[in-house]
């Protein structure tokens, strides 16, 4: 694999420690640089240098790549984000400069409708608090109501955002004989007659169902999309589920829809912004269960994620058109170059 000028292989920076297994086999096409941290964000400033001389970048959720990264990049072919999620690279501002832009979906879309599933079950079983209270030692008889929750079978589970994964946890919910109800941006006729989906308006999905799962992508759209009045419309048992994005949800107004018991509980596996850190507002509320965004994060998937990026390095360095393309612009401005093939725009 060649750089387009010929002679050294491209170079790729990537931003977070990667394990030997992928990096050897990036180092079979490409020369890698890669941040050496695993738990530490590779600094703004280092990144800036970097996309100076990189031919690709594999990125992660917390880089931003923006007008002024993408202006500071002289070579730069391809970002091949590790994520299903793209909020955090303007998709523009790549297109304007030929860069294509590539994400990791379907292979984590069982796995994190898992853990979405997972924190509906645990938010309305109380199962971190139970757990814990056997940890600490508070555990002093069998008693008829003690940490009593709610039933999720037979519930009526409402979707907001009935993409891939939205929709494999409408089939996880068929199981658990939920009454399935969405919102998405189009109807989803796959889901309609396989899983007996019906679709909602919002409001009307905000009043019927016992649980709300947010699975909607960050846009322009959907930001802070659940407010003060979307929670006043939900029912006082509801549980809602959030494993999107956080600034999808008005944080304060949550807060005070908990407090105030205009919502039963909430499980969120995002925040607006993150990490968060002990002192968050809404970690002291008993009705919160709060996870670090790990929705896709088992071995096997987040591996196969990075399996994805270095596919779409090759396709890219190959040229041919990768299978999970974002910013569809991109091909446009290739048209000519592109052989045709089949094109595997994601949509979620
Ligand atoms: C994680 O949040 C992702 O978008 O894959």
């Amino acid at each position: 694999m060649k750089k387009a000028g010929g002679g050294l292989k491209p170079l790729v920076y990537v931003t977070r420690k990667l394990p030997e297994e992928i990096i050897s086999r990036l180092k079979e096409n490409y020369e890698v640089d890669m941040w050496p941290e695993e738990e530490v964000q590779v600094p703004r400033e280092v990144l800036v240098e970097k996309v100076k001389k990189a031919d690709a970048l594999l990125t992660v959720i917390t880089d931003q790549l923006d007008e002024e990264l993408f202006s500071a990049a002289n070579h730069l072919k391809v970002v091949a984000n590790m994520a299903v999620g793209y909020d955090n690279i303007d998709l523009d501002a790549a297109s304007r400069r030929g860069v294509a832009v590539c994400n990791t979906p379907d292979v984590l879309t069982d796995t994190t409708a898992d853990l979405t599933f997972a924190l509906l079950l645990a938010t309305a079983r109380r199962m971190i608090e139970a757990a814990e209270f056997v940890k600490n030692g508070e555990w002093k008889s069998w008693s008829p109501l003690l940490l009593a929750g709610t039933d999720v079978h037979h519930k009526t589970i409402g979707i907001v955002g009935m993409g891939k994964i939205g929709t494999v946890v409408a089939k996880r919910a068929a199981g658990f004989d939920m009454e399935i109800i969405y919102h998405n941006r189009r109807r989803h006729e796959v889901a309609e007659e396989m899983l007996g989906a019906r679709y909602c308006e919002m409001d009307e999905l905000l009043a019927e169902a016992d649980f709300v799962v947010c699975l909607a992508p960050l846009t322009e759209e959907t930001k802070g999309m659940f407010g003060a009045d979307q929670f006043r419309k939900m029912k006082k048992e509801a549980i809602f589920i959030n494993a999107s994005r956080g600034p999808v949800v008005d944080e304060a107004a949550l807060y005070d829809a908990l407090q105030s018991g205009e919502i039963a509980a909430a499980g969120l596996d995002v925040f607006e912004l993150e990490p968060i850190g002990a002192d968050h507002p809404l970690l002291p509320l008993p009705n919160v269960v709060a996870l670090p965004h790990i929705g896709s994060a088992t071995k096997e998937t987040r591996l196969a994620m990075m399996d994805t990026c270095c596919d779409n390095l090759d396709t890219i360095f190959a040229d041919r058109a990768p299978q999970t393309l974002v910013n569809k612009d991109f091909l446009n401005w290739r048209k000519q170059e592109w052989s045709t093939g089949s094109l595997g725009i994601a949509e979620d």
